[in-house]
């Protein structure tokens, strides 16, 4: 028996992407809840469903714009009264999707398709982003991280698809950025990393842990294109 053998010391934990900044830790989580079909970093199967034989409607895409705007009207009247500072950072981004979707929806009421009152897929999320931004900023920090991320990367490949199968092509204000997107997206993820900054290692682990969530609320949401 070695007593003398010098014990090793334990490693400190690591998380993936740990040393990149938190938005990295975020996105490392998010993408491994893609499916292989979705992107190429996906840990899950492939879906029943990919993206690739979806079949739009019109009537379902104006449906998800419809429940996208609730979402997004939501999350930037959140961060507007901002009844946490963490939040104030996030106004005024850029990134904001509200006004832009509603020029969408006129533009298709001006074609004679009728705008439907938000479903249950929006509203649903809507309701719990409201009471999760007044009780937990990180969860709900995860969820501010996932609904604009998504938006400017998958997002707007489905977008790019569904206008070339049902919209001639046409190109959504849903789907424009007044400026860079990169530049945009980069200062935002700046913001993220030093809000993270201040949270404890628990709080981290619950913010990432909301990804799940994130996941099947704008899955739910994204679904109603092909309802
Ligand atoms: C990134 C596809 C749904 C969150 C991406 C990327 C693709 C993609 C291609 C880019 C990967 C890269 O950087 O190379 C899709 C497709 C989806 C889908 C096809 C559904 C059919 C979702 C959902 C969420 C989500 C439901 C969460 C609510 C994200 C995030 C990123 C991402 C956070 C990282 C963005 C970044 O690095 O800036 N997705 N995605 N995605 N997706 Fe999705």
């Amino acid at each position: 028996l070695d007593s003398a053998a010098p014990e090793k010391p334990k490693p400190k934990q690591r998380y993936p992407g740990e040393s990149k900044g938190f938005v990295e830790e975020m996105r490392f989580v998010a993408m491994k809840l893609h499916t292989k079909d979705q992107a190429k970093e996906g840990g899950k199967e492939a879906d029943v469903q990919p993206v690739a034989k979806w079949e739009p409607t019109i009537t379902g895409y104006i449906r998800f714009l419809v429940d996208s705007k609730k979402v997004y009207d939501t999350m930037e009247s959140i961060v507007a009264k901002a009844t946490h500072p963490s939040y104030e950072l996030f106004r005024d981004t850029g990134l904001e999707r509200s006004e832009r979707l509603a020029k969408d929806l006129e533009w298709f009421e001006s074609q004679g398709h009728t705008i439907p009152e938000p479903g249950p897929a929006g509203t649903s999320y809507a309701d719990f982003l409201t009471e999760l931004s007044e009780k937990n900023v990180p969860a709900f920090i995860c969820h501010f991280y996932n609904v604009y991320f998504a938006h400017s990367a998958g997002g707007r490949f489905i977008g790019k698809r569904v206008a070339e199968m049902i919209l001639d092509g046409r190109e959504l204000e849903f789907y424009k950025w007044d400026g860079e997107l990169p530049e945009l997206l980069a200062a935002v993820k700046s913001n993220l990393n030093k809000v993270a900054e201040g949270w404890t290692r628990e709080e981290k682990n619950l913010c990432l842990e909301e990804t799940e969530s994130s996941f099947k609320y704008s899955g739910k949401i994204l679904r109603t294109i092909i309802s």
